[in-house]
């Protein structure tokens, strides 16, 4: 068992921000924004989650519309009865919702798929031709490519640097496509979207976006900038309900192998021969899921509710209020790609001398503040920023407010001054709080304990 103590460092005042109120609140209203968590150390804290970019709690509208749809749920597009009807109207009109919400074309199709990985590597089975990817991407927008032998442009130190180097790739050598992150998963940082798919459309490629981190943070308008492709999902988006989508062009979708053999996607089957159905029909076999879709719809609709002033506004004064604590804890260093790109709220940082491991585990334990900890699924991407290992990811959302950011920012400052007031025991390269008095709730704990790997929790409580 190791149990850590770390120097005191007294620079560190969380109180003397003069940031305006913006952000003192939640800009939505999300379901367990008052959750209380139990500590390691006795009692519970408002859990603190700052963990938006790996899966964003429901909003509550997108909960309450999953709650009407169910008592009339049924199966979609054959079921004579009622309910049926209702559920297909309610598919169709979400796949709609949806377009509009990202600005699609009138000839777009909108897939549901199970997620952004999923949606992308649809897309794969598609793109007809070579395809060119960056370095730095979230393993879905990586592996499928690499898969088909996808060429690597390695992004450079300046944003404006990348547009080129992909430019001279581009001209190099045609390529059907260019597969870029719409924001990096680990910095935060956003690529420059309508100068790439220039610069692809100038050489005969389109251009497909990950859109799995931009789309919770900034509108995206794909018509406007010229993505032809954009792969995003529900739960990262407000709507955990296991729905994404790929939205784009038709043409190579309605020719490209079906994504999956089965009912639904087909005209007509012989015992010898099918004919498979267009586009989404032909890249949505088997049952779908229509409350998942239902639930992203509802979500887009929400959000592009919300004033657009009052989301940017109240992510970047939480932003700045988030860099400038971090700044102030002696020994926490932001990992950052370019120091000129406009962020969503995302931050990845190391803390001197702790592993990122107890980081995360420290602050849920004893501070009940959810962060994320590792390599963030992109592997290259931290071996490039951080060769040591892993990292923190703090992640903000639609529901965060200002004391989120501060008590990060006063639970970072207090492991530096005195170390963690609780023991981990290190176990191949985690750790894990020793003893860990906290109960699941019994529903949890009989269905997840027997299996679940990463669940850190105690049964005996
Ligand atoms: C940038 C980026 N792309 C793709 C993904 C994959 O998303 P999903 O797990 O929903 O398929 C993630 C998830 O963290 C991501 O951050």
């Amino acid at each position: 068992m190791t149990v850590l103590s770390i120097a005191a460092d007294p620079r560190t005042d969380v109180g003397a921000s003069p940031l305006a109120d913006v952000g003192v609140s939640p800009l939505a209203d999300v379901v367990g924004a008052d959750l209380q968590a139990p500590l390691v150390t006795g009692g519970h804290a408002r859990y603190v989650n700052l963990d938006y970019a790996a899966s964003a709690p429901a909003l509550r509208s997108v909960a309450d519309r999953v709650s009407a749809l169910l008592p009339l749920y049924s199966s979609v597009h054959r079921g004579a009865g009622y309910a049926s009807a209702v559920s297909t109207a309610a598919y169709e009109a979400a796949r709609a919702e949806i377009a509009r919400f990202v600005g699609a074309r009138a000839d777009d199709v909108v897939i549901v798929t199970r997620n952004t990985t999923d949606a992308l590597n649809l897309l794969a089975t598609a793109a007809p031709g070579p395809v060119v990817h960056l370095d730095i991407e979230h393993h879905a927008n990586l592996l499928p490519w690499r898969a088909r032998g996808g060429r690597i442009v390695s992004a450079r130190s300046e944003l404006a640097d990348i547009v080129a180097a992909v430019e001279d790739e581009l001209a190099r050598e045609p390529a059907a496509l260019l597969a870029v992150t719409g924001a990096s998963n680990v910095t935060g940082e956003c690529l420059p979207l309508r100068r790439l798919a220039e610069v692809a459309h100038r050489h005969g490629a389109r251009i497909a976006v990950d859109g799995a981190q931009l789309v919770p943070h900034r509108r995206v308008d794909v018509a406007a900038t010229g993505i032809d492709y954009l792969a995003f999902s529900g739960h990262k988006l407000y709507a955990p309900f296991g729905a994404g989508v790929l939205v784009g062009r038709r043409d190579w979708l309605d020719v490209a192998p079906p994504y999956l053999a089965g009912g639904g996607a087909v005209r007509r089957v012989r015992l010898d021969a099918t004919s498979w159905a267009d586009c989404p029909a032909r890249h949505e076999a088997g049952t779908p899921n229509v409350v998942g879709a239902v639930a992203l719809a509802a979500a887009c609709r929400a959000v592009a509710e919300l004033p657009e002033q009052a989301v940017a506004d109240h992510e970047s004064a939480l932003l700045a209020r988030l860099d400038e604590g971090l700044a102030g804890v002696d020994g926490v260093r932001p990992l950052r790609l370019w120091p000129e790109a406009e962020r969503i709220g995302v931050v990845t940082f190391v803390v001197d001398d702790v592993p990122a491991e107890l980081v995360a585990q420290y602050l849920s334990a004893e501070h009940g503040i959810g962060v994320r900890d590792g390599r963030f699924c992109a592997h290259p991407l931290l071996d490039r920023l951080h060769p040591a290992g892993a990292a923190v990811r703090a992640s903000l959302g639609l529901g965060s407010r200002r004391e989120d950011v501060d008590r990060l920012t006063a639970a970072l400052t207090a492991l530096r001054r005195t170390g963690p007031r609780w023991s981990y025991a290190s176990r191949e390269g985690d750790y894990l709080p020793t003893p860990d008095p906290r109960p699941l709730p019994a529903w949890a704990a009989a269905e997840a304990l027997p299996t679940a790997g990463p669940c850190h929790l105690s049964q005996a409580l």
